[in-house]
């Protein structure tokens, strides 16, 4: 049985809280939900999508995720230690109300999470590890505000980089504009992963497998997995409420991965090649999707 939680009567306030009735709210969604279940499609609990509360709380909580990292992007640079990233991103966060949800997460030691050139996520800032031109970065920012989580990153280029350092970090943004558009109420997960992949790959570069994107919302990390590696049509329903991030690896080489750091942390490409990311959080509604955190 699908878990859709209780059910309202048809003529009472739909579970959302919309103040709605059930009937002229809810139901033919829970019911089309049921029938894609019953036919062995993957649909996620109702329990995990979002009301219009949730997403008002979700919203709340990115304005310091976003603010945040505009407060870096306008800071950072050459001679910059990711150490000062770290106290930058801890700073604003808790100067608005917020938490770094990165902070004592599985026991991880900072706020933030910058990952430098092959790096390819969870770099551990540091006082010895200083920015320098033509370094590429990752600054991934995830914020608790009132109980719900905001979680995005972007891209920093440290002065002039390389052309080829350049083109991977456009194609990885790219890719998550080319994901975002397979993103339709009532498609699959696999639609969005497919253009992700493919989009890389037509660019010679290639996707890190071992970790994705998730749902958010009361919790960091809920399900489903978001991988972007697919094929159309399939993995979870995309059910209007659904509320995840869209934050693929992209290797300039190939998509293994080092994960052999002693700080279990730092997470590096197998050939040493270069490593970006870029992360958006969205919710699905019932037209397309509202980007959240970006
Ligand atoms: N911010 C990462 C994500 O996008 C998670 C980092 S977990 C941490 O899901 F502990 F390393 F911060
Ligand atoms: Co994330």
């Amino acid at each position: 049985m699908y878990d859709k939680g209780p059910v309202p009567g048809r003529n009472e306030p739909c579970w959302c809280g919309s103040g709605k009735k059930y009937k002229k709210c809810h139901e033919q969604e829970d019911e089309r939900l049921q029938e894609l279940f019953n036919d062995g499609h993957e649909v996620l609990v109702r329990s995990l999508l979002k009301t219009p509360a949730d997403i008002d709380g979700i919203k709340y909580s990115a304005e310091v995720n976003k603010g945040v990292l505009d407060y870096v992007g306008e800071r950072i640079g050459p001679g910059v230690s990711t150490a000062q990233i770290d106290k930058w991103v801890y700073d604003y966060t808790v100067a608005h109300d917020a938490i770094p949800a990165p902070l004592n997460y599985e026991g991880f030691p900072k706020s933030v999470c910058t990952s430098i050139n092959d790096v390819v996520c969870h770099g551990i800032p540091s006082d010895d590890e200083v920015l320098k031109d033509g370094d590429i970065v990752n600054v991934d920012c995830s914020t608790i505000r009132n109980g719900y989580f905001s979680d995005s990153s972007r891209m920093f280029m440290i002065g002039g980089v390389s052309p080829e350092r350049r083109k991977l970090v456009e194609v990885t943004k790219e890719s998550i504009q080319r994901g975002l558009a397979a993103v339709k109420p009532w498609g699959y997960l696999g639609d969005m992963a497919h253009a992700v992949q493919s989009y890389v790959e037509e660019n010679g570069f290639s996707v890190v497998r071992e970790f994705g994107g998730h749902g958010i919302g009361r919790e960091f990390h809920e399900d489903p997995f978001v991988g972007f590696v697919g094929e159309p049509g399939t993995g979870v329903v995309l059910a209007p409420g659904m509320c995840f991030t869209i934050e693929p690896m992209v290797n300039a080489g190939g998509y293994e991965i080092d994960m052999s750091d002693p700080n279990g942390w730092t997470v590096r490409t197998k050939d040493g090649s270069d490593s970006a990311q870029w992360e958006v959080q969205l919710v699905v509604t019932d037209t397309g999707y509202e980007l959240l955190s970006w």
